[in-house]
């Protein structure tokens, strides 16, 4: 049998399937109904009692997913072994893009994002705010264990795809930028809100398809805000009106 370190290893390159590093990520994805590949601990009995702590509704799923294994074995399966003490396999859904575009509240999309761990705050976030979907482009692997550490599993929770470009969508497109009108303006409903890059911002292509150009108002001398920190005040907006 194909010892479990080596099987998560081989998920970390699998394009099926997503490593998930600690019990949060593994409550959330048992939640919103991740199919789980395996689920490793050194110690079942500090997870299942994280269970009934933090996780009553699911914690019958989720302990019987459960395989303990040795101490040696679990550190080997992750670079940083979660202090939570489990890691997990899970399949990566597939995305009906169309789908999740019709359906409502907010989509976001993140243009050429650098960081997993920003692309997993702003899922986090979308994820809480109830938003439609988070979109990205460029070549970032949003299902890298970073961005799930980033996201604590809620990947599971809304569709996440890497789309090329803009989606046609009938969704109004608004563009965060620094330099546009204020946020107090308002931001129309169901819309998509594109965000830019950590170090270039949004390229001119989608600032040329924006309806509307917003800017988070900051204090004169700040140049801009963190990207996941200006996603969740866009997402906020938009959800409160
Ligand atoms: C770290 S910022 C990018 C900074 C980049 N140097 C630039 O020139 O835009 C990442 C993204 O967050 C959004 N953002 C950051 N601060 C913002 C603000 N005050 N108003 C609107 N959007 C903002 C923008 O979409 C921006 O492209």
């Amino acid at each position: 049998m194909t010892p479990p370190d080596v099987l998560i290893a081989a998920a970390r390159s699998d394009p099926s399937l997503a490593v998930l590093e600690g019990f949060h990520a593994l409550k959330h994805a048992v939640r919103f109904d991740a199919t789980i590949e395996l689920a490793v601990t050194a110690n079942v009995r500090a997870v299942v009692a994280l269970c009934s702590e933090l996780a009553p509704d699911v914690s019958e799923s989720l302990i019987s997913l459960l395989r303990e294994i040795d101490e040696p074995s679990f550190a080997r399966c992750a670079p940083r072994p979660p202090a939570t003490g489990v890691v997990t396999v899970a399949v990566r859904p597939a995305v009906d893009i169309p789908a999740a575009l019709g359906s409502s509240g907010s989509a976001v999309l993140l243009e050429d994002p650098r960081h997993h761990g920003n692309v997993g705050a702003v899922i986090r976030a979308a994820a809480a705010l109830g938003a439609a979907a988070v979109f990205t482009t460029g070549d970032l692997d949003v299902w890298h264990a970073a961005a799930l550490r980033g996201s604590a599993g809620l990947h599971y929770a809304l569709p996440v795809a890497t789309v090329e470009g803009i989606p046609d969508t009938a969704r109004p497109i608004v563009a965060f930028h620094p330099e546009g009108d204020s946020l107090s303006r308002g931001i129309p409903a169901n819309a998509l809100l594109c965000l830019g890059s950590e170090r270039s911002g949004l390229s001119k292509a989608v600032l040329s398809r924006a309806d509307y150009t917003v800017a988070i108002p900051m204090r004169e001398g700040v140049s801009s805000l963190n990207l996941a920190t200006a996603a969740a005040i866009a997402l906020f907006a938009a959800t409160t009106g």
